[in-house]
């Protein structure tokens, strides 16, 4: 774990989560003006939240209505801290409930987006258009602001549908500010941010320093591992612990024979050339592939993957001890959303998939965590900011298991090669369609099927590869991405075309939930 939490270095908004879809969001938008933000549980005692001094007080929306039993509650102690809040949606009805104002069930919510009116005087709302669009989902409203408060912004349906009392720093809206379907909502957050005077420190240079020289202290003059997967998260803590222990980190690179394309080359030469580290790759493909003969259940796969994976990272690391002993330090790349997910902010257990490979119940070595403060898009500014190759930082996740979990049935180096250079094709494609960045994962799949063609006069029984590409903003849900036509053809025709024995191409259109993003 980090040394030091972001929050006792850089002026901080808390946002308490009322079972919000967009807590994270919040969150993220916050940063996004530079103000570190971090999502509090929404019963945290006021006198703790007092003792974290947060610059400001955001209150999200939920999902239940402030008269439903059970509905979590806000303490109005919270509101005499002198410390700016902003309620959001359900946020805004408890503050409004909590300081005398009214809330009522009018029956008439509204959803999606809706006309507003903002006023021309309002300090939360300043210098935007008295005319705009916002996005609301709610089905109870305020009715009457409490006292003290000024009415500045109503819909059709909704008469407060924004309040605010700037002596007091206090505002609340009915809408969402933090969704982009509300063209003027960063303004809002950037108006509330300068009611809290926090100051605008948090960028990819501040971290890097930050994190580096919470590194140094919880390393001291130990040792390091890192397992590199590839990926943007493992490359991107492992930048930032060479920044701070240089050459005292070993970087393990295994390579199980189920990567992409030159996947293997393009880690070693980030890793090789450009970085203090040591790099040790470990060719492991004949020990995962003779594993995985004639095993086609996938969790028996990825069980076998897992093992195969910390027994090799052991050995390696074992290897690579100093002449001061071995590493007790394990470089992990966990982000935010899995800490969130565990649990608000302190929990240990991240889900067993985002650890590389998995880590063995006896592990001695202490966790090393430089990115668990930071959400992804985060963490390639930082990998940007340090220097690391494009095609490292934009890159698009990859498990752990690699293709493996996109082979359905066996995994043989004739499928892997199959698999390989469609899967090539359909990233030169969309890069070329400049589609890289704004989905967020697309590969191909390999079914377990074989289907009946026609190339050059002749009839084909060949192998169908599936299109997988999805947009999302954190993995837990995904949509297919709406890809153009013109581009869909251009990939199938080229994979068609260019790889003996593939013959049909299927573009999967089914979003997470009820799908996953990857087939196994
Ligand atoms: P699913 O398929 O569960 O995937 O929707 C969600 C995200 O997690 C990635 N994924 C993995 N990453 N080890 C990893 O490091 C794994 O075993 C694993 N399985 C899925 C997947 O690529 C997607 O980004």
């Amino acid at each position: 774990m980090a040394a030091s939490d972001p929050h006792e270095e850089f002026d901080t908004v808390l946002v308490l989560d009322f079972g919000a879809q967009y807590a994270q969001v919040i969150a993220r938008r916050v940063r996004d003006a530079h103000v570190y933000s971090e999502i509090v549980a929404p019963d945290i005692p006021v006198a703790e939240l007092a003792q974290r001094r947060p610059a400001g007080i955001i209150l999200s929306g939920g999902p239940k209505s402030v008269y439903s039993e059970g509905a979590p509650r806000v303490d109005p102690a919270l509101f005499s801290l002198g410390v700016p809040v902003l309620g959001i949606c359900y946020g805004q009805q408890l503050m409004a409930q909590a300081l005398g104002g009214e809330v009522a069930r009018t029956g008439a919510g509204e959803f999606g987006k809706t006309a507003f009116r903002a006023d021309a005087g309002s300090l939360l709302l300043r210098d935007q258009p008295a005319e705009q669009t916002v996005w609301m989902s709610h089905n109870d409203t305020v009715v009457r602001a409490p006292d003290g408060f000024r009415v500045v912004g109503s819909t059709p349906g909704t008469p407060v549908a924004a309040f605010e009392d700037p002596e007091r720093g206090l505002f609340g809206v009915q809408y969402h500010p933090e969704v982009t379907h509300t063209p003027h909502g960063q303004e809002v957050l950037k108006a509330f941010l300068g009611a809290t005077c926090a100051r605008p420190s948090w960028t990819a240079y501040s971290v890097i320093e930050a994190s580096v020289a919470a590194v140094r202290d919880q390393i001291g003059a130990g040792r390091a591992v890192c397992g590199l997967s590839g990926g943007v998260d493992s490359a991107v803590a492992a930048a930032l612990v060479e920044r701070a222990i240089g050459e005292r980190l070993t970087c393990v690179f295994v390579d199980h024979g189920l990567l992409r394309h030159g996947e293997a080359e393009q880690v070693e030469e980030a890793f090789g050339r450009h970085s203090a580290a040591h790099l040790v790759t470990v060719k492991a493909a004949d020990r995962f592939l003779d594993k995985l003969a004639g095993v086609d259940d996938p969790e028996t796969k990825r069980k076998i993957i897992g093992t195969e994976f910390v027994r090799t990272f052991e050995d390696a690391a074992a290897d690579a001890a100093g002449d001061d002993g071995h590493a007790t330090f394990l470089v992990q790349g966990t982000l935010y959303p899995d800490v969130i997910e565990s649990g608000h902010g302190t929990a240990a257990v991240i889900k067993s998939h985002h650890n590389v490979g998995g880590l063995p119940q006896d592990m001695t070595f202490a966790l090393v965590e430089p990115l668990r403060w930071l959400f992804k898009d985060e963490v390639r500014r930082v990998g940007e900011e340090l220097g690391l190759p494009e095609d490292i930082v934009w890159r698009q996740p990859f498990p752990g298991p690699g293709l493996a979990v996109r082979i359905i049935g066996e995994v043989t180096r004739e499928r892997l090669d199959l698999l390989r250079a469609a899967d090539r094709i359909v990233g030169e494609e969309l890069r070329r369609a400049g589609l890289e960045r704004e989905i967020w994962q697309a590969f191909a799949v390999l079914p377990a099927i074989r289907s009946v063609g026609v190339q050059g006069d002749e009839r084909t029984y060949g192998h169908p590869v599936i299109l997988r590409a999805v947009t999302s903003e954190d993995a837990m849900t995904a949509d297919f991405a709406r890809i153009d036509w013109d581009v869909l053809e251009g990939i199938a025709g080229r994979v068609i075309n260019e790889v003996p024995g593939i013959n049909r191409m299927a573009y999967d259109i089914t979003s997470k939930p009820p799908g996953t993003i990857e087939w196994e």
